[in-house]
């Protein structure tokens, strides 16, 4: 059908007015109030608790949770508010390098909000994690950045059921999303979580999710690979869901990628659809080696760079490895805060291509998922 355009009549009425724009604008500026502006409003102060962005954390405690599994409790100089199952980024100089990873918050969201406290729960697996681990002390001070990340339940996405599916450290979020039930900072869920490790001894905080699972809203499975008299052995799987599971609800997987490919297996052949089953990736770490390495030219605003990027490595690990600050959060490729644009080279993206169709077109890329395969020519934004 062929569209009709209707002319208006007086629309000739619409130049008259167009001319009045500035005089009217330049009376409203002189009747206007000479008083400055208020510093804050209520809003303003408002906005700044719910989205802090950067803050200092303090390390106040450490303590092993499980073997090579640690909890560290910060405080941190601002309020936060989050939802439970979010993560933020934890920054710190190591070295000659300035590295940052993502970690999920396992504390719970009236902790932040009121006693100015996170709790983060990190794995001995890389290199910041081995730092941490090792060298972080009492009294240490990091950036933390955020809250970030939508692994939290919707209500008008999600069902009334959630089956949370923890391999490891993937506890951490569940841990938080408890926690939030059970003090009442979160509602209108049940809470089914499906906790898997290797032997009984390297469950994470099994004294407090067991008194957890009382509330009428959580419990808790724990099946070990070890067999273990009492608990399910093996890996959780249809099987287990199908006996243990609600009849509906929406999955949540947080654990290794091998185990979040497997678990999305297991929830298809029990008919789950894609959108009811949350992921939490992994961030990217290395891929194996051919040897090679290649010349990074970095613009960032009027400074250039020259860094080493090893084919290994992505090109944002390449850049802190270089002390060069970029923006990231939840180096998987999925938030695009690391966004940088490509000026001349080649790259491998590793884990899918989660960009925008509109990034991909104009040349942006995701540092933290991309490996170099040739000498890289970048333009990356300053990092805060
Ligand atoms: S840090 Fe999220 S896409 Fe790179």
């Amino acid at each position: 059908m062929a569209y009709k355009f209707k002319r208006q009549i007086f629309s000739f009425l619409d130049l008259i007015r167009f001319t009045k724009i500035v005089p009217n604008r330049k009376k409203m500026l002189e009747e206007g109030s000479s008083a400055p502006l208020p510093a804050t409003d209520d809003v303003t102060e408002t906005m700044k608790v719910l989205h802090p962005g950067h803050m200092k954390g303090t390390l106040l405690e450490k303590k092993e949770v499980a073997p090579g599994f640690y909890s560290f409790l910060f405080a941190i100089d601002k309020p936060l508010f989050f939802e439970s199952g979010s993560y933020v980024t934890l920054g710190h100089e190591v070295g000659t390098s300035y590295v940052t990873r993502p970690y999920a918050i396992a504390s719970s969201p009236f902790d932040a909000l009121r006693e100015k406290r996170i709790e983060l729960m990190i794995k001995k697996a890389g290199f910041f994690s081995t730092y941490m681990i090792e060298e972080a002390k009492v009294a240490d001070v990091f950036d933390i950045h955020g809250p970030f990340g939508d692994f939290s339940h919707e209500s008008l996405r999600d069902h009334d059921d959630v089956v949370a599916l923890a391999g490891g450290s993937g506890i951490a979020p569940f841990i938080s999303m408890a926690r939030s039930l059970h003090e009442g900072s979160s509602s209108g869920y049940r809470l089914h979580i499906f906790y898997g490790t290797k032997t009984l001894k390297d469950i994470a905080c099994k004294d407090e999710l067991d008194a957890l699972s009382k509330e009428p809203n959580i419990d808790v499975t724990y099946v070990l690979e070890e067999k273990t008299e009492g608990y399910p052995q093996g890996y959780i799987d249809r099987k287990i869901l199908a006996e243990k599971a609600p009849k509906t609800f929406t999955a949540f997987i947080s654990g290794p990628n091998q185990m979040i490919a497997f678990a999305r297996e297991e929830l298809a052949a029990l008919g789950l659809e894609a959108k009811d089953i949350i992921a939490e990736p992994n961030p990217i770490r290395d891929r194996p080696s051919e040897g090679k390495s290649y010349k990074l030219t970095v613009h960032i605003q009027d400074k250039v760079y020259e860094v080493e990027a090893k084919d290994t490595e992505t090109v944002l690990v390449a850049l802190e490895r270089a002390a060069i600050k970029a923006p990231s959060a939840c180096r998987a490729g999925g938030c695009g805060y690391c966004h940088a644009r490509l000026i001349k080279g080649k790259f491998t993206i590793w884990g899918g291509d989660k960009r925008r169709l509109a990034d991909a077109k104009f040349g942006y890329f995701h540092p933290c998922v991309s490996f170099p395969d040739s000498d890289l020519e970048i333009e990356v934004p300053p990092a805060k």
